[in-house]
């Protein structure tokens, strides 16, 4: 597509004079492309029927004369409230069965068939408009779907389409009762119209059925995504589609979502006021990028990158010189093909008038407009080639989201998140510069030389066949704590002790486990004793060998962590959450047990990555740091850009290449 660099833009914040100022900076800056309109409804639409798309059309001709395409938001995040005094049955219900109220944005309700009708009329009218404009590229459906939707809605409409959803998956109201286990409680149903919403109990809840109201919400967020790529699909055949995801974010399963899209496309604010101060670690932003990379299994785009300080109504940190051009190269590292910034202009109104951007409230381009021309006038000359090519790692994360699910809903230790966990093993890798894929359970494994698949706590037949012919033919597998506990209807197990059927190729048995609640353990590896954490499982061998025992507990010196051959491959099984000292340990020996290669050596806050076309590798090697750094790389590579070979100043970006041998 050659277009590489942008940023998202509100012309209608502004005065129509000074929109052609804005176009001339941008075009210095290099901003090839922009994002409009995902927030305008009421401006293109300010009474139902009566379309005012002029000017958005003024603004993407003015912008395409400088050279700068456009790519719309459907506005469906925000209906105006011309529609809600119509129908106000379209703001969502929460989980106290309170109505959530127009004032804010996501304030509708995503099975509304009334709600439905306005974005037919509306998205059909605004595609049509736009299908021909030689200005527009394609489509942003919505904004960041699942977000503010917090339990999403509990609504007659949603309760009736949950009851259909149901009824479609088991056909009769016997097998439901039996899936959800509705002998405990006297919870048991005659009929799926007794199924209600999730609303507040009075105490606790039916895992099961939390399960399947995740699954349907799920599916419901997909389905409302489906209903606009139809319109825009039939109506702009030539223009692409694509989402703004959330990183991890679990209120709708991305895999299936992306099935919609031509790409996926991300927001990060790593300096955030709710992030880790003073910003999210760079390892915790690679992994959301490799996980966005995985939902696709292609390049991705940017569509959001915080570039000034984040706040709604406190702030966080100011971002530090040369800080967002490293966080812009290090998602290119890891397969973006083009980075967006947030926002072009910071806006004096509304909740995010703190929100700032390239450029501050006045207007001026200064210190965050130099470094962002800079990025483009150093990186924009090789991002043509970048695109399409991907990183190749050897090392893979099993990432799923019925699992998170599960554990949102039974997290079985107070701390216990499942995301985190996956981070955890994820962490010591990136802090060992070995790149890493995250891959969903029953993907061909084949490829990869280590597999960790942390959690498997809800377990079928099928992938239990499917870890075991991974090791059987060679692959080696790490498994953890809380693996096969469960079936997919989230009922616990209990056929044979823990893990299962995976019990056999790691040649152990799990017969007891400990939680280790406001306590922490420890754990003896080599001679060394080790901090472990939330979990204990108490394992017996049945012809594994132990690599690591408990040092504390009732169970002391019986085994933790332990190794067994199966078949021509091995199979790791972790028994407990490794402090980040044992992580680390461990996955020393786990990768070099598997011959994984890493790109270097270098501090923490240095970073390491390659992507690879048919015929080049490229590596960036990334400064995160406000320090001089130094560094090894275990390869040759050609300098492309960077001042000194194994030398960086703060916050460089350096870029490397060679030919694929
Ligand atoms: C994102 C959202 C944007 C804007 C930004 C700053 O989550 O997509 O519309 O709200 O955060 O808050
Ligand atoms: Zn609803």
């Amino acid at each position: 597509m050659g277009i590489h660099f942008g940023v998202d833009y509100y012309p209608e914040h502004w005065p129509r004079e000074r929109w052609e100022t804005d176009a001339k900076l941008m075009q210095e800056m290099g901003v090839q492309v922009v994002r409009m309109a995902e927030f305008s409804w009421f401006k293109m639409e300010p009474a139902e029927g009566e379309f005012h798309f002029e000017w958005l059309e003024e603004a993407v001709a003015l912008l395409d004369k400088y050279g700068i395409k456009s790519i719309l938001g459907t506005p469906t995040a925000a209906p105006p409230a011309w529609i809600i005094e119509k129908n106000p049955e379209i703001q969502p219900i929460d989980r106290q069965g309170r109505r959530r109220h127009f004032g804010g944005r996501h304030h509708d309700c995503q099975s509304n068939q009334t709600y439905r009708a306005h974005i037919k009329r509306f998205v059909t009218a605004m595609s049509q408009k736009f299908a021909d404009n030689p200005g527009v590229i394609g489509w942003q459906i919505d904004n960041e779907l699942g977000n503010s939707h917090g339990d999403l809605c509990m609504c007659d409409s949603c309760k009736a389409r949950f009851q259909k959803w149901l009824e479609e998956k088991y056909k009769t109201i016997e097998a439901l009762n039996d899936a959800w286990g509705t002998a405990f409680w006297s919870q048991g149903y005659n009929s799926f119209s007794q199924v209600s919403t999730p609303l507040i109990t009075a105490v606790g809840e039916n895992p099961s059925a939390m399960l399947d109201w995740k699954c349907f919400c799920s599916d419901l967020i997909v389905d409302f995504a489906k209903w606009q790529a139809d319109i825009i699909r039939e109506n702009c055949p030539k223009h692409f589609i694509t989402h703004n995801y959330m990183c991890f974010d679990n209120k709708v399963d991305y895999y299936d979502l992306g099935e919609l899209l031509d790409f996926v496309s991300n927001d990060i604010y790593p300096a955030g006021h709710w992030q880790k101060q003073p910003h999210q670690p760079e390892s915790e932003l690679a992994a959301s990028h490799d996980v966005i990379r995985g939902y696709k299994k292609k390049p991705f785009w940017m569509m959001e990158q915080q570039s000034g300080m984040a706040g709604w109504e406190i702030m966080g940190r100011a971002l530090e010189p040369g800080q967002m051009s490293a966080w812009a190269m290090q998602s290119v590292a890891h397969g973006a093909d083009a980075v967006v910034f947030f926002r072009w202009r910071t806006c004096a109104m509304g909740t995010e008038q703190y929100w700032h951007g390239i450029l501050g409230h006045s207007g001026n381009p200064g210190r965050i407009y130099r470094e962002a021309k800079q990025l483009t006038h150093t990186f924009a000359k090789y991002m043509d080639e970048f695109e399409g090519s991907m990183p190749n790692p050897e090392v893979a994360i099993v990432h799923n989201f019925r699992q998170n699910y599960a554990f949102d809903i039974q997290p079985n230790h107070p701390e216990l998140r499942y995301v985190e966990q996956l981070y955890k093993y994820y962490k010591a890798l990136y802090e060992k510069k070995i790149p890493v894929d995250f891959v969903q359970d029953m993907d061909d494994l084949s490829k990869y030389k280590l597999v960790i698949a942390p959690l498997q706590y809800l377990m079928t037949p099928r992938l239990e066949q499917h870890y075991m012919d991974y090791v059987e033919n060679g692959g080696h597998l790490v498994l953890t704590m809380r693996t096969g506990v469960k079936d997919a209807a989230n009922l616990c197990m209990t056929d044979r002790e823990l893990p299962g059927r995976l019990g056999e190729i790691c040649g152990i048995e799990v017969p007891e486990y400990d939680c280790l609640i406001e306590t922490t353990g420890g754990v003896l590896y080599g001679k060394k004793e080790y901090e472990i954490q939330k979990w204990c499982d108490i394992i017996e061998l049945k012809g594994a060998k132990q690599i690591a025992e408990y040092a504390t507990g009732f169970y002391k010196q019986s085994p933790a962590v332990t190794e067994n051959n199966y078949g021509n491959g091995i199979a790791w099984y972790v028994g407990t959450e490794p402090g980040e000292e044992l992580m680390e340990d461990l996955m020393s020996y786990f990768t070099q047990e598997s011959d994984i290669e890493t790109l270097g050596a270098a501090a923490d806050g240095v970073e390491m990555m390659t992507r690879e076309s048919e015929d080049k590798i490229w590596l960036f090697v990334i400064n995160h740091t406000n320090d001089e750094q130094v560094y090894h790389l275990h390869d040759r590579y050609t300098l492309l850009e960077g001042e000194k070979e194994e030398f960086l100043k703060p916050y460089e970006v350096q870029l490397f290449e060679k030919n694929k041998s």
